[in-house]
């Protein structure tokens, strides 16, 4: 049966009394989200979101072990077991909670619009009804344009990752992106030879809140990081890691 085949409990503990188990969690990350998590020279994985975590995990005492997992699918990795955390610029949502645990919020976005060379005619957000988009597939900014356009429609063109959106964009295939703000501005200001520019709308688009998520349920994990997220805030060290990033 299945109870003759588990230690007993306190032979193991008998076999090693006094060692201090520091638990390392795995976390998702869609490494190629600059500047929040993206892969340097050297392929390792750096950015805004690995170095907060990564000082949370420093203040409640357990490891990180970041893994480059692709965004579509990745919040599935958290059900399975794949994932215990992740780590992604993900903006918590009503429908997300549902399937998934956020942390306290450690980080405000909003929607930002980028346009391709010589587009003039764009100037808020409905001006993109007669225009092609490009989207990350399942972000919130494929969220807002499925809106506006209807989630159907042919000018939504929509890419796996954030950079493939903006190449499109680049190389002229459409008129337009929608995405957060954050990645957008270091993808346009990198790329100053294709002649792209952003268009802000803040009437349209309302501010989002990036967290770090957990499989639902796991109580015990999200007080950790939520206990970290508080400690680095009281002591300066979110500050210090956000101006280093997004300071002037
Ligand atoms: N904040 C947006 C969302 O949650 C986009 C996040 C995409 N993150 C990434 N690493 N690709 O939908």
């Amino acid at each position: 049966g299945k109870k003759a085949e588990e230690p007993a409990a306190s032979a193991a503990s008998e076999a090693a009394p006094a060692v201090a188990q520091v638990a390392e969690y795995v976390v998702g990350t869609d490494a190629s989200y600059a500047p929040f998590e993206f892969q340097n020279d050297q392929n390792q994985i750096v950015g805004f979101d690995i170095e907060v975590l990564s000082a949370v995990a420093d203040k409640g005492g357990f490891k990180v072990k970041f893994v480059n997992t692709p965004w579509e699918g990745m919040f599935a990795t958290l059900a399975q077991g794949d994932r215990d955390i992740l780590s992604s610029a993900i903006t918590i949502t009503d429908e997300r909670k549902q399937s998934m645990d956020f942390s306290e919020p450690y980080f405000e976005a909003r929607q930002l619009i980028a346009v391709g060379k010589g587009v003039t005619d764009v100037k808020t957000f409905q001006d993109l009804k007669s225009k092609k988009v490009a989207v990350q597939t399942g972000t919130t900014g494929d969220e807002v344009v499925q809106k506006l356009l209807g989630k159907t429609s042919s000018s939504i063109k929509r890419f796996e990752s954030m950079p493939l959106a903006l190449k499109e964009l680049e190389t002229g295939g459409v008129d337009a992106a929608v995405g957060d703000n954050g990645v957008v501005i270091n993808y346009v200001k990198n790329n100053p030879q294709h002649g792209m520019t952003t268009v802000e709308d803040l009437q349209s688009f309302a501010p989002e809140y990036y967290g770090f998520a957990v499989k639902k349920g796991n109580q015990e994990l999200l007080d950790k990081v939520n206990a970290g997220i508080k400690a680095i805030k009281a002591d300066g060290t979110y500050d210090q890691i956000f101006n280093k990033y997004f300071g002037t």
